[in-house]
C-alpha cells in the first residue's frame, strides 16, 4: 500500500523520545513510523533532513475576534498566523459579539470557523448562563472560559456576558461546569481590589502605561495571587476541573504546585509574554501599550521557567490578543482606555525553540507544553497532541539551527504588528501540516479557509 505523503530524514519527537524516523501519512493520519524501508512508498516524499518534526501545537487560548471585532482579526487571518506559527488546532475565546454563552451562539460561531479556518478548531464558550452549560458541553465545547475582570474605562476586551467576579455566582458556575466534566478556564482577577487601587492612581493623575503597569502589580501581584488561592479552594469545594489561566507570578505557580501535590484537579496555563515580554520593565518602557496588558516582576522569571519544566504548568496558551495600533496608541497617556493584549500565536513556538536552544527547557518538555498537555487537559488525546500511529497527521516541522529575526513584514495577523519585532531567535517553523495537508510550506502560508475541522473531546462521537 502506498501512502499519500512520506516525510523522510527528520528527527521526530515521539512520546517515547526523540529519534530519527520516517513518517507515512495516509488519509490525514499517521499511518506508519519507522526507519527507511519499514515506511511505504508514497505519492509525495518530503525530504526533511536536518529538520525536526513535532506534533502540531494546540493553542487552547486564541482570541479570533470573530464575530464582532473583525476589524482587529478574523478566523481566517488568525488561523493564517496559527499556521505560520506551527499551530494545528486553535481554540477561540468567547469575548466576541454576541458573546458566546448560549448553544445557539456557539453553533453559529462554529459555522463561521467551518468556513474560515485553515487549521482545526473549537471555541470555548462563557458559562455565564448556567442553564446553557449542559447543552454547550453536549454540543462539543472543549471547556468553558470565564473572566473575573471587568473593564472600567474601556468597553473591550472584557465585555458583559463573559465575566463573573461575584463569588456566589462563581460557585454556581463551578458547580454547573463540574457536572459536565469539562475544564473551567478562569482568568483570575480581584475586581474589588483593583477598583480601589486604580482610583488611587487616577486621583494622583497617573494614567499612563507605566502607572497601569505598577497599579496591576501593586502589593506584589495581590490582584492575581489572591483570586488564584480562592479559585483553588473553590475547586476543592466543587470538584470542578480548574484550568487556571495566566499563571505569571511565583506565588501563583507555588499555589498550583501545592494543589497538584494534594491531588486537586488543577491545571495551569502560562502565556508566552510572562517569560518573554512583560517580565522586563525595559519592554514596558519601550513598547508601552504594545507590551501591556500587564507587567510582572523580573524576579518571578526563574520560578516560571521552573514551573514550565517541573509540570506545574500543563499548557502554554498563547492568549493571542490582537488589537489595532490606533486602539493601542491612547495607552501612552491613558492605558486604562487602551485594550490589553498582544498578538502571540505566530511567534511563540520560535521564541520557545530559542529557549530550548539556550537550555531553558528540553525540546520534549516544550512539546508536552504546546501539544501533549493541551490535548490531555481538553480531552483531545489520542487523536491530537502526539505523533503516534492512527493520530491525526498534525505536524510542525522546525529547523532548530535557523537563526532569524522576527519581522513585522511577516505578520499574518490582521493587526499588522508584533511586540517581538526585531528579536533574534534560534529555531523556526518551516512547514505546518493539518491532517496531512500543508497549511504552511517552506515558510509560506498555503492553507485554505475551510480546511479546518471542529475537534471535540475524545469519546464524544461528535468528531467525524
Ligand atoms: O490582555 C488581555 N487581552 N487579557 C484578556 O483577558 C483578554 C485579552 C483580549 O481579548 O484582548
Amino acid at each position: 500500500m502506498s501512502a499519500d505523503l512520506v516525510i523522510r530524514g527528520a528527527r521526530v519527537v515521539l512520546p517515547q523520545g526523540t529519534a530519527r524516523a520516517d513518517l507515512a501519512i495516509s488519509a490525514g493520519r499517521i499511518a506508519g513510523i519507522g526507519a527507511g524501508e519499514r515506511v511505504p512508498d508514497a505519492l509525495e516524499v518530503l525530504d526533511a533532513s536536518g529538520l525536526v518534526v513535532l506534533p502540531g501545537a494546540i493553542d487552547t487560548h486564541t482570541h479570533h475576534r470573530d464575530p464582532g471585532y473583525t476589524h482587529k482579526e478574523d478566523i481566517t487571518t488568525a488561523t493564517r498566523a496559527a499556521a505560520a506559527g506551527g499551530v494545528t488546532t486553535s481554540v477561540g475565546m468567547p469575548n466576541v459579539d454576541p458573546p458566546t454563552n448560549t448553544v445557539e451562539r456557539y453553533r453559529a460561531v462554529i459555522e463561521r470557523y467551518s468556513r474560515g479556518s485553515l487549521v482545526d478548531f473549537n471555541h470555548n464558550p462563557a458559562p455565564t448562563v448556567p442553564h446553557e452549560i449542559p447543552g454547550l458541553a453536549a454540543a462539543g465545547a472543549l471547556g468553558f472560559k470565564v473572566y473575573m475582570i471587568e473593564d472600567s474605562k474601556r468597553s473591550y476586551p472584557h465585555i458583559p456576558g463573559v465575566g463573573v467576579h461575584d463569588h456566589g455566582r462563581l460557585l454556581e458556575v463551578a458547580e454547573a461546569v463540574a457536572a459536565t466534566g469539562r475544564p473551567l478556564m478562569v482568568h483570575p482577577h480581584d475586581q474589588e481590589l483593583i477598583t480601589t487601587i486604580e482610583q488611587r492612581f487616577w486621583e494622583r493623575g497617573e494614567t499612563a502605561h507605566l502607572a497601569y503597569a505598577r497599579a496591576y502589580a501593586s502589593y506584589d501581584s495581590l490582584v492575581w495571587d489572591g483570586p488564584a488561592a480562592w479559585l483553588i479552594r473553590l475547586q476543592e469545594a466543587t470538584g470542578v476541573r480548574l484550568h487556571l489561566l495566566h499563571v505569571k507570578t511565583s506565588r501563583t505557580a507555588a499555589l498550583v504546585r501545592a494543589a497538584k501535590a494534594r491531588g486537586q484537579q488543577v491545571t495551569g496555563e502560562l502565556n508566552p509574554v510572562a517569560v518573554f515580554l512583560c517580565n522586563d520593565w525595559s519592554n514596558i518602557e519601550r513598547l508601552g501599550p504594545y507590551a501591556l496588558s500587564t507587567w510582572v516582576r523580573d524576579e518571578y522569571t526563574e520560578d516560571l521557567w521552573r514551573a514550565l519544566r517541573d509540570g506545574t504548568i500543563d499548557v502554554i496558551g498563547t492568549d493571542h490578543a490582537p488589537h489595532l495600533r490606533e486602539e493601542k496608541e491612547v495607552g501612552w497617556t491613558d492605558m486604562w482606555r487602551a485594550p490589553g493584549g498582544v498578538p502571540q500565536i505566530q511567534d511563540y513556538l520560535a521564541l520557545f525553540l530559542d529557549a530550548v536552544a539556550h537550555g531553558r527547557l528540553s525540546l520534549e518538555r516544550l512539546v508536552e507544553l504546546v501539544a501533549g498537555g493541551p490535548a490531555r487537559v481538553f480531552g483531545l488525546a489520542p487523536r491530537k497532541g502526539a505523533i503516534t500511529v492512527g493520530a491525526d497527521a498534525d505536524l510542525a516541522i522546525v529547523d532548530l539551527s535557523s537563526e532569524c529575526t522576527i519581522e513585522e513584514a511577516d505578520v499574518q495577523s490582521k493587526c499588522g504588528w508584533t511586540p517581538f519585532a526585531g528579536r533574534r531567535v534560534r529555531g523556526a517553523v518551516v512547514h505546518t501540516l493539518v491532517r496531512g495537508e500543508f497549511v504552511y510550506r517552506d515558510r509560506v502560508v498555503v492553507g485554505r479557509p475551510g480546511h479546518g475541522r471542529l475537534v471535540t473531546p475524545a469519546g464524544d462521537g461528535a468528531r467525524a
